[in-house]
């Protein structure tokens, strides 16, 4: 029988020199060069030995020309749809994308024209703004409400924003960043059903979906019969394995008309394929070891966000959202003065980098999120620094 790989992920290990976003522009986005960094959503937690091995394995090769898309990636895809979120998929409704803000990028230039309206439920992730600004289309808000620190949908401010003829696409995030909500299965069914109702298409940003704490449940889109016609679905194993860096995303769509305009756009862009390596990961980290990987991490990661939400929880007129999934803690310090002078704080007192609400759409100014993906013995003082400073303040 197979030895089973016990991962540890209390071992620090310093990405000083690897380039790495969250260290090295630490100086110009917060003007202090050794602040600890808990701002950028990947991992401090190392990607499993055996995808490091599969990519070391390709390495040792000298040529790295253009590559196929090999049926191994389609399969595992489908494998990975299947055992773990439950959804049957046929290999062509599977388009390969360098990354999730690339695809949401396609389904703006290939669902709306320019003038027309693309619904974000805020605060979201920032480029759910940014990618629909740039490409000259008019952003719909439709704020979230906050119910027991948890963020709920109003759906009739969602109708009225559906209803407007301008508004061709939602761009909703599930589960949500940065408050961590897994969207419940009535839930999606609403907002499937209004999109349905009212011509819009749905993309589904499923880019968190493997960091969900039972007893949450990730609902994917894909799961509601409904949504066939009108879902894009973007998903990647960036977050879960730790490869952002490697570019290595996909994208199901069922509706073959969809599917076409989307690979249009993707044409158009000639960016409808990934990188030798991008692939090489894909195929190995869909698999049953990364599964396992997958339920270690998981234990790993809710048990940090459980501490951090009960540590800052204790302090007074600080509250925090306890995520059901992802490894974010969304916080709002709004009782501590303007976003400004706690960002000073944070930074200058408690020496820790969070990502500022205002990245998540004006919905989000006051809060801050923090990333949990961090080995326990360097996120808790960081934590601790924060509860010091804020405590009696
Ligand atoms: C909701 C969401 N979508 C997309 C991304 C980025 O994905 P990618 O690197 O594949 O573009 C992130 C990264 O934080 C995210 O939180």
């Amino acid at each position: 029988m197979e030895k089973k790989i016990v991962y540890d992920f209390d071992m620090p290990v310093s990405r000083l020199g690897t380039h790495a976003e969250k260290y090295e522009a630490r100086e110009r986005f917060f003007g202090k060069a050794d602040v600890e960094p808990f701002w950028v959503a990947d991992m401090d937690l190392p990607t499993p030995e055996f995808l490091v091995e599969k990519l070391r394995a390709r390495t040792g090769h000298p040529m790295f020309g253009y590559t196929e898309q090999y049926d191994e990636v389609f399969d595992a895809v489908q494998w990975w749809m299947k055992n773990e979120h439950q959804a049957e998929i046929e290999s062509a409704w599977i388009s390969l994308s360098p990354s999730v803000v690339t695809t949401i990028s396609m389904a703006i230039q290939c669902c709306t024209e320019e003038g027309e309206a693309v619904a974000v439920l805020s605060p979201v992730y920032g480029p759910f703004f940014t990618c629909t600004k740039i490409n000259k289309r008019k952003i719909a808000d439709v704020p979230l409400c906050v119910e027991n620190a948890k963020f709920e949908i109003d759906f009739q401010a969602l109708e009225k924003t559906l209803s407007r003829p301008e508004v061709k696409l939602m761009l909703m995030c599930n589960p949500q960043n940065p408050g961590g909500r897994a969207w419940s299965f009535q839930c999606l069914e609403k907002v499937v059903a209004l999109c349905v109702k009212y011509r819009v298409i749905l993309l589904s940003d499923e880019i968190h979906s493997d960091i969900v704490y039972a007893p949450a449940k990730h609902r994917s889109v894909l799961n509601l019969p409904a949504a066939d016609e009108i879902a894009v679905v973007a998903h990647s194993i960036g977050k879960t394995f730790n490869t952002s860096g490697l570019q290595s995303s996909f994208v199901v769509i069922k509706n073959p008309k969809l599917r076409s305009a989307f690979r249009r756009a993707q044409d158009r862009a000639h960016c409808g394929d990934i990188n030798l390596f991008g692939k090489a990961a894909l195929a190995s980290a869909l698999s049953p070891a990364g599964a396992e990987y997958k339920r270690q991490l998981l234990v790993y990661l809710h048990e940090n966000t459980r501490q951090v939400c009960a540590r800052l929880n204790q302090v007074e007129n600080l509250t925090v959202m306890e995520p059901e999934a992802t490894f974010l803690v969304w916080s709002d310090f709004r009782a501590f003065g303007d976003w400004q002078t706690v960002f000073r704080k944070l930074i200058n007192e408690a020496n820790v980098a969070l990502s500022g609400g205002n990245f998540f759409g004006p919905a989000g100014e006051g809060w801050f999120r923090i990333n949990c993906a961090h080995p326990r013995s360097v996120l808790l003082p960081a934590v601790e620094r924060i509860v010091d400073i804020f405590s009696g303040a």
